[in-house]
């Protein structure tokens, strides 16, 4: 089976760019191309959930002028490809904390989840001010104060019910996660919805990242068996 849900850390652009004696920057401008290329690839493979890491939590400590070279393409792709991902039928949806974000970005976020979200044909989840640990943080909050006006009963509490309080409530869980750049590691990405997510690492970088590649992926997937704790469908009827 084809994965439903593919989530990718989009990792590399600064070694692409440093490779090439370019600035950073122009590895995330290539970086935005190949996430261009992605969408296109992963609906044509039939992928119905497309979840991308485009901003950390913690991205907030690099250089002044990333994050605002890094801000200045959020701003681009939505303006520029909002258009067209509609047309496709993407509907948009935004991971991420919201508070403190520079208000046109905060509504430019908005904009396109509000455009996009009666399409059906696939999903694009932008992971922005993304960080796993502040989301269940986020989640816990918010359920210890339903607790406390007594509204909720703790010892009621299901996995179910606590997955409505993720930035992700209503996405289904990523069944593979992909990295670029050779880096083996989650970097707070989806903590609680990567529980049995299959891992496929690719030593390219994000910006040469494309179709053959994610099919590649894609492939790997296929030859896993996914177990979820219990016995490979073959050994249970022996
Ligand atoms: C990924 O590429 C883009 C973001 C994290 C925003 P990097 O900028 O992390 O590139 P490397 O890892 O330094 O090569
Ligand atoms: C993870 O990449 C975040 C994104 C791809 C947006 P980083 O480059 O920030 O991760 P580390 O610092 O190498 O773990
Ligand atoms: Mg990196």
């Amino acid at each position: 089976m084809k994965p439903a849900h593919i989530a990718i850390i989009m990792d590399g652009n600064g070694r692409w760019a440093r490779a090439r004696g370019l600035p950073r920057t122009a590895g995330h401008r290539s970086g935005v191309e190949a996430l261009r290329r992605t969408v296109r690839a992963a609906g044509e493979q039939g992928i119905h959930w497309l979840t991308v890491y485009a901003f950390s939590s913690e991205n907030w400590s690099r250089p002044k002028s990333e994050i605002s070279d890094l801000m200045g393409l959020l701003r681009l792709f939505l303006r520029r490809d909002l258009a067209e991902l509609h047309q496709n039928g993407v509907r948009v949806r935004v991971i991420g904390g919201r508070e403190g974000l520079e208000p046109d970005i905060a509504a430019l976020l908005s904009e396109a989840e509000s455009l996009t979200a009666n399409n059906t044909n696939m999903n694009l989840v932008v992971a922005f001010n993304y960080g796993a640990r502040d989301e269940i943080l986020r989640a816990a909050r918010a359920i210890a104060a339903e607790a406390k006006v007594g509204n909720l009963d703790p010892a009621a509490l299901g996995a179910v019910d606590f997955e409505a309080y993720l930035d992700t409530a209503g996405i289904p869980d990523p069944d593979l996660i992909i990295r670029t750049s050779g880096e083996q590691r989650l970097s707070n990405f989806l903590l609680w919805q990567s529980a049995y997510a299959e891992f496929v690492f690719l030593p390219c970088h994000w910006p040469d990242f494309g179709a053959d590649d994610l099919a590649a992926a894609i492939g790997q997937f296929q030859e896993r068996d996914r177990r979820f704790g219990g016995v490979a469908a073959k050994e249970a009827v022996s």
